[in-house]
C-alpha cells in the first residue's frame, strides 16, 4: 500500500476499532480484509477529489465509518451473496443472464403486483429485473420518478420498503437479480436536503449548486448543452423562496448535487450502501455523465465524474461486495467506454449499437454498425455490455461522426434523415415514432416510441396488410436476435415480447404531456399477455419466436461468455459475427432488408465453421457446397455439426 495510504489507514483504524469492533468480532475482521485490500484505491480517488480540503482526515473518516456501520448492517443472506459472487465474479457473463426493465405500477400495479409476476418473469427466462425507480417523488411531474425524495422510502402507492426487502429476496430465491437505479446526479427539489436548503440553512445549500445572480449561470451555460430543451432553455432555476438560481441539468424540479463538497459523496454513499443492503444486486447509475461541474467545459465526462464512480466502487467492495454498478452514459461512443472497467462499472448500456440497429433498419445497409462493432463492441473481458434494443428513454444517435465519415456518411445529414424516418415523415417509412426534445438551435432531436412501433407494426395492422405485420414482426425478432447472441447481458424492455404499441393517452395527462417518451411507457396489456403462446395471434407470433430465441441461447454457453468477433460477410446488409469459446464457433448471420440475400458458400467456410452446419434458430441443417440464402430480416446461428 501507497506510504501515505498506509499511514492515515494506520492512524484511522484505532477510532474505527473503538467504535465498531465491539459490535460482531467476525464481521468486523471480515471488514478488515476487504479495506486493506482496497482502501488504497479508495484514498487515492477521495484525495485526488478532496484532497484540498482541509478537513480532508475528518471526511475520510467518516466515510469510512458509514462503510463500516453498513456492513455491519449488512444481513447474513447478503454476506453469504457477497461470497458467492466473490467465487464465481465472472457470473454475470452466463448465456443464462437475461434482463428485463419495467415501471412498477405500470407493469403490475404496485410491488405486491410485481411479486405475483415472478411466474412470468422465470417462465420468460429473467435473471435480471430491472424497476424503474420506485422511491417518493413529488406528485405529478416527476420524471418518471426520477425525481427521488427519499432514497429510504419507497413511493407509499407502490408499497414498502420492507415489500421491496421482501421481494429482492424472493427474486434471488428464484434465481432473479433485482437492478435499481442510484440516482446520484440530482435529487427531487422536495427531498429533505432541498427542503432544508430551500429554507435557508446554509450547509444543505452547499448540497446543491445555488447561486446568488446570473453571472456564474450565464458563464456555466456558454458551455452546456440543454438535455430537455422543451422544458427550459439553460440548466438553472429560479427559486424565490431563496432569491437563488439552482442548478438543475434536467428538470427543474430535480436539483444537481454539489459533488465538491464531500458531505454530498459520503451522504449518497450512505444511501448506497443501503439500498444494496436492501437487496439490490445491481445499481444503474443514472445519469453519470454529469456528475461533476467545471466552469469552461461541458461539464459532462469530467474526469472527476470517473473518479466519484471508482470511489463508490471501492466503497462497495468494502462494504457490499455482491454489489454491481452499471453505467447510463448516453454519449459519445469514446465517453460511454470509459465509464467501463472493473473498478468503475462493471455493466454498462450499449446505446451504440441500440442505436445503429434502427439505423440498420432504416437503411438497410450495416456499413456503419459492422465498422463501429469492429472499433467498439470489445471491452474489458471483466466488463459487460446491457445491450437492449429500446428503454424507457428516447433514442438519441449516438454514433461517432469520426466513424459515418470513414465511409463517407455526413453524421448531422444522416441523424436528420434517421429523425425524418423514424417520424414517419420519410416517403416509405415503416415506422411511427414521436420527436423527443427538438432543439431549434441545433436541430437536434431524439425518437420516441416502441419497439413495435417503430419497427412497423402499428402501421402494418393499421393498414391491415399481412405481409407488412409479417416484415414488422419480423425486424422486432432480428433486433433482439442480435441483443441475444452478440454476447452481454440482453435486457427485454418488458411488453416488447408480446409487440406493446404505442400508447398516446399520455396526452390527456398534464403531468406527462410534454414528455413524449411517455408514448413508449404503456401499461401492461394482459390481455395482450394472455394470448402469447398463441401463434395464431400476433402476441403469439412475437413471443413464441422470441422465447425459442432465449432457449437457444441458454442453452449455449458460447452465446454468453464467449468471444464476438463482428465479420465482414462481404455484404452491405448482412450483419455477421462470429461467438467462440473453448474451440467452439458460432457464426451469426443477420439480414437487415427485407429484399432476400445470398451469401456464397465460400464465405461460409471462411469463417471456419467447415461444410456441414446446423441453424440452432430452426434446427435446419445446412451444408456449405451451395450459397446460403437469406430470406427477408432473416437472422441464422450456425453451429459446425
Ligand atoms: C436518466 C434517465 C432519464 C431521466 C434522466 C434524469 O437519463 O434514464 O429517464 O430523465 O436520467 O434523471
Ligand atoms: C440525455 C442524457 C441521458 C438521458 C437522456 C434523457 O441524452 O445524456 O443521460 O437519459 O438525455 O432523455
Amino acid at each position: 500500500m501507497h506510504r501515505q495510504a498506509a499511514r492515515s489507514l494506520n492512524r484511522l483504524r484505532p477510532r474505527l476499532d473503538a467504535r465498531l469492533a465491539a459490535a460482531d468480532p467476525a464481521a468486523w475482521a471480515a471488514f478488515q480484509t476487504r479495506l486493506d485490500a482496497h482502501f488504497e484505491t479508495l484514498f487515492d480517488r477521495l484525495l485526488r477529489l478532496y484532497g484540498d480540503q482541509y478537513d480532508f482526515f475528518y471526511h475520510l473518516e467518516t466515510i469510512l465509518e458509514t462503510a463500516a456501520r453498513m456492513w455491519l448492517a449488512r444481513p447474513a443472506e447478503l454476506k453469504a451473496l457477497d461470497a458467492r459472487r466473490e467465487a464465481d465474479p465472472r457470473w454475470f457473463q452466463s448465456s443464462r443472464m437475461l434482463g428485463g426493465v419495467c415501471y412498477v405500477d405500470r407493469f403490475a400495479g404496485n410491488l405486491a403486483g410485481i411479486r405475483a409476476r415472478i411466474p412470468y418473469f422465470k417462465e420468460l427466462g429473467l435473471t435480471y429485473l430491472h424497476l424503474m425507480p420506485l422511491f417518493l417523488c413529488p406528485a405529478g411531474e416527476n420524471d418518471g420518478g426520477y425525481a427521488v425524495s427519499s432514497y429510504r422510502d419507497v413511493n407509499p402507492a407502490l408499497g414498502s420498503m420492507a415489500q421491496l426487502a421482501d421481494l429482492a429476496a424472493e427474486l434471488r430465491r428464484s434465481g432473479i437479480s433485482l437492478v435499481l437505479d442510484l440516482v446520484y446526479n440530482h435529487t427531487s427539489d422536495e427531498h429533505e436536503w432541498a427542503r432544508r436548503a430551500l429554507a435557508g440553512d446554509p450547509d444543505y445549500q452547499d448540497y446543491y449548486l445555488m447561486f446568488p445572480d446570473r453571472r456564474m449561470p450565464d458563464a456555466y451555460d456558454a458551455h452546456l448543452r440543454e438535455i430537455f430543451p422543451d422544458v427550459r432553455r439553460g440548466s438553472f432555476t429560479y427559486r424565490p423562496e431563496v432569491d437563488r438560481w439552482v442548478w438543475t441539468t434536467f428538470h427543474s424540479f430535480q436539483w444537481d448535487l454539489n459533488y465538491r463538497n464531500p458531505a454530498v459523496f459520503d451522504r449518497m454513499a450512505e444511501e448506497m450502501l443501503f439500498l444494496a443492503n436492501v437487496g439490490v444486486e445491481v445499481l444503474r447509475l443514472d445519469a453519470v455523465a454529469f456528475t461533476w461541474k467545471q466552469l469552461g467545459t461541458s461539464c459532462e465526462n469530467l474526469p472527476e465524474a470517473h473518479l466519484l464512480i471508482q470511489a463508490y466502487n471501492a466503497l462497495a467492495r468494502i462494504a457490499a461486495p455482491a454489489l454491481l454498478f452499471k453505467s447510463e452514459a448516453i454519449v459519445h461512443p469514446d465517453d460511454v467506454a470509459r465509464y467501463i472497467a472493473p473498478g468503475e462499472c462493471q455493466l454498462s448500456y450499449n446505446p451504440l449499437l441500440m442505436a445503429l440497429l434502427w439505423e440498420s433498419l432504416a437503411t438497410r445497409e450495416v456499413r456503419l454498425l459492422r465498422y463501429s462493432m469492429q472499433r467498439r463492441f470489445a471491452i474489458d473481458p471483466g466488463c459487460a455490455w446491457v445491450n437492449y434494443v429500446r428503454c424507457h428513454d428516447d433514442i438519441g444517435w449516438t454514433f461517432s461522426d469520426e466513424d459515418a465519415a470513414q465511409l463517407g456518411i455526413h453524421g448531422f445529414d444522416h441523424r436528420q434523415f434517421l429523425n425524418a424516418f423514424y417520424t414517419g415523415r420519410f416517403a416509405g417509412s415503416f415506422a411511427r415514432g414521436l420527436p423527443f426534445q427538438f432543439n431549434p438551435a441545433t436541430r437536434d432531436m431524439r425518437i420516441s416510441g416502441t419497439c413495435a412501433s417503430l419497427a412497423g407494426l402499428e402501421k402494418a395492422l393499421r393498414e391491415e396488410t399481412a405481409t407488412e405485420v409479417e416484415l414488422a414482426i419480423r425486424r422486432i425478432l432480428l433486433i433482439h436476435s442480435v441483443i441475444l447472441s452478440i454476447g452481454g447481458i440482453p435486457l427485454l424492455y418488458l411488453g416488447d415480447e408480446v409487440g406493446a404499441l404505442n400508447d398516446y393517452s399520455y396526452r390527456d395527462d398534464p403531468a406527462k404531456a410534454g414528455d413524449s417518451r411517455w408514448v413508449h411507457r404503456p401499461a401492461a396489456d394482459w390481455e395482450r399477455f394472455a394470448r402469447r403462446a398463441d401463434e395464431q395471434t400476433v402476441e403469439g407470433r412475437i413471443y413464441t419466436r422470441l422465447r425459442r430465441l432465449i432457449q437457444v441461447r441458454q442453452a449455449h454457453p458460447v452465446l454468453g461468455d464467449g468471444e464476438t468477433e463482428i465479420v465482414d460477410t462481404g455484404n452491405p446488409h448482412v450483419f455477421g459475427y462470429v461467438r467462440q469459446r473453448a474451440g467452439q464457433r458460432i457464426l451469426i448471420l443477420a439480414s437487415f432488408t427485407e429484399a432476400e440475400q445470398r451469401i456464397p458458400a465460400n464465405e461460409l467456410r471462411l469463417h471456419g465453421l467447415g461444410y456441414a452446419f446446423t441453424d440452432l434458430v430452426t434446427g435446419e441443417s445446412i451444408t456449405s457446397d451451395q450459397d446460403l440464402v437469406l430470406e427477408p430480416y432473416r437472422f441464422v446461428w450456425l453451429a459446425a455439426t
